[in-house]
């Protein structure tokens, strides 16, 4: 239920990271939640936390520049990546976001599986395929969890669910099943940590 311990001990915001040199050490179970700018991947790890403002979850696209590090109890780190597909940050920045996620997807010896969210309405998207692709090289297992489930009918759903099973059948580090969440009404959310916490 809302607000129950989830973690073994507290959960907290470490740090924001924004070079591989400013990576904690690696000494617990890792996931990452990866995503388009607004995708709702603060929002999940609030959820899934149960702590309503600890990913400042923001209506501005793009707010979330860092690598964010949160501690969920003792065995896991769960980390916040920066939003891609976001068309106004500054080509600088976009390439500098870009260098470190590769080299943090490629190098993170602890990371057990990475979560790429897709909204419900949308689909997968080019800049999906993209980070799908970085996954595959990268031999990081992802896993796609649909957000913002309540904004979508059933029937709709449907279809859309269709869409991914088969951009998924194209990425050989995808892992089959299909998370789908709102952290608006709390679907999936359970599913979610079940998943963590089976991850070793
Ligand atoms: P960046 O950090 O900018 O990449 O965005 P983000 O992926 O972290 O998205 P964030 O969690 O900030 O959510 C973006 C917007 O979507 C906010 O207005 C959220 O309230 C809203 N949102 C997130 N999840 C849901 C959901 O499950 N349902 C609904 N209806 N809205 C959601
Ligand atoms: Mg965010």
């Amino acid at each position: 239920e809302k607000g129950r311990l989830l973690f073994a001990g507290p959960v907290d915001f470490l740090k924001g990271v924004v070079a591989m040199d400013g990576l904690p050490p690696a000494d617990r179970i890792e996931v990452c939640f990866a995503g388009r700018s607004n995708v709702g991947k603060s929002s999940l790890i609030n959820a899934l936390t149960g702590r309503k403002a600890l990913a400042r979850a923001s209506n501005t696209p793009g707010r979330t520049q860092e690598i964010n590090f949160f501690t969920a109890g003792t065995d896991h780190y769960l980390v916040d990546l920066p939003g891609y597909g976001y068309a106004e940050a500054p080509v600088a920045i976009v390439a500098n976001w870009q260098e470190l996620l590769r080299a943090y997807l490629s190098g993170r010896q602890t990371l057990r599986r990475a979560f790429v969210l897709i909204d419900m309405r949308h689909g997968v998207k080019a800049v999906d395929e993209e980070i799908m692709r970085l996954l595959d090289r990268s031999a990081v297992t992802f896993q796609v969890v649909m957000t913002k489930a309540d904004k979508v009918k059933a029937a709709d759903q449907a279809k859309v669910l269709d869409q991914v099973r088969g951009a998924l059948a194209k990425h050989p580090a995808s892992y089959p099943e299909i998370v789908v969440t709102s952290s608006e009404k709390g679907e999936g959310i359970e599913t979610l940590r079940a998943i963590i916490a089976t991850l070793e």
